[in-house]
């Protein structure tokens, strides 16, 4: 039924092969599919309508989501999307699906998505309670944007138990960005990391605790990012090539560059 039908492909980057058809996305099925659908469906019954809305499986055992329409920024960030204006709109959208998520209990079934291989040694846990399931994925193309603005989420593959600050410190690693200034996009080079994740912090509302927690959680995610890209990268030929294309460069850099300007970010979050 479906092939009589017209697809259009979206992405194939090596993890998805994600294609549209009419007003809906057909993605390959994962064992935490069901969970990301209970999930979805959670947030659309709270009235957050900023996420793909599951609508079950097709024909071809895939599941079926909303298309959610937009544009989404491909590495490195174009200018439009390094806005002052776009930190404070994302830092409100996580707000949304945070507070919506809030309270909700996954399914005792529940399965969550991961990055390949097992965790490796080293890796320290961002939270020892977690307080909701959120996207935690906050990467360009997950992040889709109308009239200039982020407007909603995509790829729900990584969602699972977090935190607000561990899930903001995600979004900040790609947005403020928490990297090297050698690894950012041309128009955010010279641009103040700190005075950006402050803006963030401002516009999501973060309490005092969450600033005093925010960089060392961010220093944290950045040193298990490193261990678990590398040990994916030893199992995954998709993990492999990122790791290779320069993956293996950029992590350890924006730990160093963490490291060097986690105070000065620290203390300007508490000023
Ligand atoms: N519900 C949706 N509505 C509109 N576009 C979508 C939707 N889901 C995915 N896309 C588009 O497809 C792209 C890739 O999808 P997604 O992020 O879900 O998979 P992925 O695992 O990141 O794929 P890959 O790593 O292979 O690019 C997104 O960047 C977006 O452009
Ligand atoms: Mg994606």
């Amino acid at each position: 039924m479906d092939a009589d039908e017209n697809e259009e492909l979206l992405a194939d980057g090596g993890m998805t092969r994600v294609v549209r058809i009419g007003d809906t996305v057909r993605r390959p099925v994962r064992p935490y599919t069901a969970t990301v659908h209970a999930y979805l469906r959670h947030l659309h019954q709270q009235g957050v309508d900023v996420v793909p809305e599951p609508r079950g499986y097709d024909g071809q055992g895939r599941e079926v989501l909303s298309y959610v329409p937009g544009d989404v920024p491909v590495e490195p960030l174009p200018e439009w999307a390094t806005q002052e204006e776009v930190l404070v709109v994302l830092a409100r959208l996580l707000r949304r699906v945070h507070d919506a998520a809030d309270g909700w209990a996954p399914p005792a079934d529940a399965v969550w998505g991961s990055i390949p291989g097992a965790p490796p040694p080293g890796v320290v846990p961002l939270f020892e309670v977690p307080e909701l399931v959120a996207h935690s994925d906050y990467c360009p193309g997950n992040v889709v944007f109308r009239n200039g603005l982020p407007a909603a989420l995509v790829d729900f593959d990584l969602a699972r138990p977090t935190t607000r600050v561990a899930d903001c410190a995600n979004a900040l690693y790609w947005w403020a960005p928490l990297l090297h200034p050698v690894d950012r996009a041309p128009a955010l080079t010279t641009s103040d990391a700190a005075a950006r994740v402050r803006m963030f912090a401002d516009a999501y509302r973060l309490d005092a605790q969450q600033r005093a927690d925010l960089v060392p959680v961010a220093r944290r995610r950045i040193r298990n990012a490193v261990l678990v890209m590398r040990a994916a990268a030893q199992v995954d030929p998709v993990f492999r090539r990122w790791w290779e294309e320069g993956v293996k460069d950029r992590l350890p850099r924006a730990e160093a560059w963490l490291a060097e300007e986690g105070d000065r970010i620290q203390s300007l979050l508490l000023d």
